[in-house]
């Protein structure tokens, strides 16, 4: 399978990956032929990339129903759970934290990185999927921080609950279009602070739960908001989920709004290590996620142009490339691959 912007996507070509509602229903089913109408639509609707199939690429698996699934679920059921949890209905709560708690085992038990960081939605509701795209990575993050399997528990449900202080907060400001006022913004900058106080009333919320959510807007250098916490003092839960915070919204804002540069959001995490983050977290960070998503159409300095189809674990930007070879009939000569690693000379210059 290979990651396509629709602009590259042709007449004919077939889809390699289910595309999802709002709903969490299947609005385009894996290997349906694209046609003029389909794509338009599909860029109607804001989906900017698909996965298309190609038996060049048979080996890269890119797929993870079950995951799709939970998270889907979890999607659907984001707005009781905050309403369970801000209403302390106890027996719901306890429901409604299982749903996530599924979700986080499954996580921790068979995910894959590679597979459960770029799935291709046309959500709109953008405050649950970045508290989904925050609680995948936040796991994954302490799964690779030996976390125990109780702690990843606390990490996720925190970190799907990071901003649940923000129900506290107006709509009015909110949603407001257009720059704050100074006394508006101090009112957002409590949402750590309600989130707490929401948390708090909850006895099946477990203290390093609350402090991902009162947590996550303080940095390392102790410029973060609400308490000034800096370096140790910010426990453990509260700086990995900082890190995961801040990757998925940027990252989500690129691809939504137009051609993703993952790299802008990566760097954004490099530059801010030591200072906005924990150091030790930014290099385990670097361990855990790559840069470019398993099948991503890139183009590289020595202006070659290829796919992703493998990573090198700790090297984050330099995965290996398989270059197609177009003019080929022979089966053993349609692509080569080119090891990052290997040639330090070459870079990814873009993604395409
Ligand atoms: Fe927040």
């Amino acid at each position: 399978m290979r990651l396509e912007f629709m602009d590259n996507v042709k007449e004919n070509d077939v889809l390699g990956k289910n595309i999802y509602t709002n709903e969490g229903a299947i609005l385009l089913r894996v290997g349906i032929k694209l046609n003029s109408i389909f794509i338009q639509r599909l860029k109607e609707i804001g989906v900017s990339y698909v996965y298309i199939e190609d038996d060049r690429f048979e080996d890269v698996v890119t797929h993870d129903e079950k995951l799709v699934e939970l998270k889907s679920l979890t999607m659907k059921n984001m707005s009781q759970i905050t309403k369970n949890i801000c209403n302390n209905d106890k027996t719901s709560i306890r429901q409604s934290v299982k749903v996530l708690e599924e979700l986080i085992d499954y996580i921790v038990e068979t995910g894959d990185v590679n597979n459960c960081l770029f799935d291709i939605k046309t959500y709109d509701n953008y405050t649950y999927l970045h508290c989904i795209d925050t609680c995948v990575m936040s796991t994954f993050l302490g799964l690779n921080m030996n976390f125990n399997s109780s702690e990843l528990r606390e990490l996720g449900t925190g970190a799907i609950l990071h901003d649940i202080g923000k129900t506290k907060v107006p709509y009015s400001i909110i949603n407001k279009e257009g720059a704050l006022t100074d006394a508006e913004y101090r009112i957002i900058r409590k949402h750590p602070i309600y989130g707490k106080e929401i948390l708090e009333k909850n006895y099946t919320i477990s203290d390093n739960t609350i402090k991902v959510v009162s947590e996550h807007h303080e940095r390392f250098d102790g410029k973060g908001y609400p308490y000034g916490l800096s370096g140790n003092s910010i426990s453990k839960f509260g700086r990995v989920a900082c890190v995961c915070d801040v990757y998925a919204a940027v990252a989500s804002n690129r691809s939504y709004r137009k051609r993703f540069k993952p790299n802008d959001a990566y760097e954004l995490i490099l530059a801010g290590s030591g200072s906005m983050f924990d150091s030790n977290i930014v290099n385990k960070f670097k361990n855990t996620f790559s840069v470019y998503p398993l099948g991503s159409h890139v183009i590289l300095s020595n202006k070659v142009e290829g796919y992703v189809v493998r990573q090198n674990s700790g090297f984050p930007d330099r995965p290996i490339i398989r270059v197609l070879n177009a003019m080929s009939i022979e089966r053993s000569e349609r692509f080569y691959e080119i090891d990052l690693i290997y040639n330090v000379n070459i870079t990814i210059e873009d993604v395409v």
